[in-house]
């Protein structure tokens, strides 16, 4: 059971007991109280309304307020609106979104139910990556319970509104985590991107205006209308309201799933809630939110809050909240080998400078691990992730260049080191050896 953050406080975790996934049990925590509530006393409206004064913000990567995306929609057109929960869970590091999937899926469809009444969506989706057998499970069997209690589908709770809740399992591939891709995925296409505008809001799924938010982002909901989007926003940093779920690996001594609130101490979660560095290693270094997020020091992290405030000015982000902590005598020429040959591996292919540019990164940094290293290829990777910035249909494009220039301008050394002597700093070090 993940151990949620000290001093945190808690809106999503809790102790998880071999029936902690059940109807019975979510009810007796309350679950769906705030459903009857909702769909008796408000108006669609206002619970956007709601939403947006909490501050909530996407969960997903991209941290998009949650209530000016809702409020492009309009829910009173007659025409057919969908809600989708993005459940593909992608992004290498991350498993968050399995966490809550797996332990608490009457939060995520309690709180879908309660985003679909304030955009008036008849049908919802879940889009869940193709390896979550085991969440596929939990989430469907919790949906079973859900419809047999009258609590999904026609006429919820007497209150006339009605909602369908559809689990849709992609196949396995990394870009159809893109908003985009999982709409034209869902649609039984082949999961390409596409170019904006129009947005998602106004053309989205089938042509109809889509909301898609994060399995996390949602599943906050239901907690902010029980509570209020003042409360909501009194946890948390003023630009960054809430908590967080955060997964961390690496070399850590207690990976795992840690909620915390906004503005926590970096410092604090990997040396005492996560028990500090495997074997008493030194941390070297930090991925903080996935691996499309530029790498941090430990010096750098040392001086960090949780906080998008302070991440931001440091030249990087909390994106997913997938975040691996590294140790000292880890090759960074490997590491970024690992992460090329995956980008080059998940690129769809549609945009030239995303599908040629990964090629070649992946190639350059495949020839200088060869020992066939030439003192241009560094600057030459530069210019290629440079090059892929902001000159593609989707965010994947960026994200390879992100990672690439991110750790070039702090371990240039170690590449150069490569190039100069056909092999790695760390060479013989176990780590050096694995990512091979
Ligand atoms: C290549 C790529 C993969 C993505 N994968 C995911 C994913 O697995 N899960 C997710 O929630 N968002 C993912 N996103 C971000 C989504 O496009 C979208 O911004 C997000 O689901 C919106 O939800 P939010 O506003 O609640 O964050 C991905 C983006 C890109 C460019
Ligand atoms: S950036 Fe890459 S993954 Fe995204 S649409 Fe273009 S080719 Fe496909």
């Amino acid at each position: 059971m993940p151990a949620p953050g000290r001093d945190a406080k808690i809106l999503m975790t809790f102790p998880v007991t071999g029936s902690s996934h059940l109807l019975a049990e979510a009810r007796a925590r309350g679950q769906y109280g705030t459903l009857a509530k909702v769909l008796a006393t408000m108006a669609p409206a206002d619970v956007t309304k709601e939403v947006g004064a909490s501050g909530l913000q996407g969960r997903g990567g991209a941290a998009f307020p949650t209530g000016r995306k809702w409020s492009v929609v309009r829910y009173d057109d007659g025409q057919p609106h969908y809600l989708c929960a993005n459940a593909d869970e992608g992004e290498p590091g991350t498993f968050k979104d399995r966490w809550i999937l797996e332990n608490t899926p009457h939060q995520l469809i309690e709180s879908m139910l309660i985003s679909a009444y304030a955009l008036q969506v008849r049908h919802a989706f879940v889009y869940m990556r193709g390896e979550f057998a085991g969440p596929y499970r939990r989430l469907q069997a919790a949906l079973d319970e859900a419809y047999a209690a009258g609590l999904v589908g026609e006429n919820i709770l007497g209150s006339g509104f009605s909602c369908d809740i559809i689990v849709y399992r992609g196949a396995g591939s990394y870009v159809c985590g893109e908003a985009s891709a999982l709409i034209t995925s869902i649609e039984g296409k082949r999961g390409y991107p596409r170019n904006r505008p129009p947005r998602l809001t106004v053309k989205g799924l089938y042509q109809r205006p889509t909301v898609i938010n994060n399995v996390e982002t949602l599943a906050n909901v239901a907690w902010i209308m029980e509570h209020g989007a003042a409360a909501f926003k009194a946890i948390g940093c003023p630009k960054a309201p809430g908590t967080r779920l955060i997964s961390i690996s690496g070399h850590i001594a207690r990976p795992g799933v840690y909620e915390i609130e906004y503005g926590y101490s970096w410092k604090k979660l990997i040396h005492d809630d996560c028990g500090g560095m495997l074997e008493g290693a030194e941390l070297k270094c930090v991925i903080p939110g996935g691996i499309s997020t530029k790498v941090l020091t430990a010096a750098e992290i040392d001086q960090l809050a949780l906080d998008p405030a302070e991440v931001e000015p440091a030249g990087s982000s909390m994106g997913s909240g997938g975040m691996v902590a590294i140790a000292e005598g880890t090759c960074m020429v490997r590491l970024l080998q690992v992460m090329l040959r995956f980008y080059h591996h998940e690129s769809c292919g549609q945009c030239t400078p995303c599908r040629e540019g990964m090629g070649w990164l992946h190639r350059i940094i495949d020839r200088i691990v060869a020992g066939q290293g030439r003192a241009a290829d560094l600057d030459q990777m530069l210019l290629i992730s440079r090059l892929q910035d902001g000159n593609t249909i989707c965010g994947m494009g960026d994200a390879a260049g992100f990672a690439t220039i991110g750790i070039l301008a702090k371990y240039r050394h170690e590449f150069e080191h490569w190039i100069g002597t056909g092999r790695s700093m760390f060479e013989g070090n176990l780590e050096c050896r694995r990512s091979s």
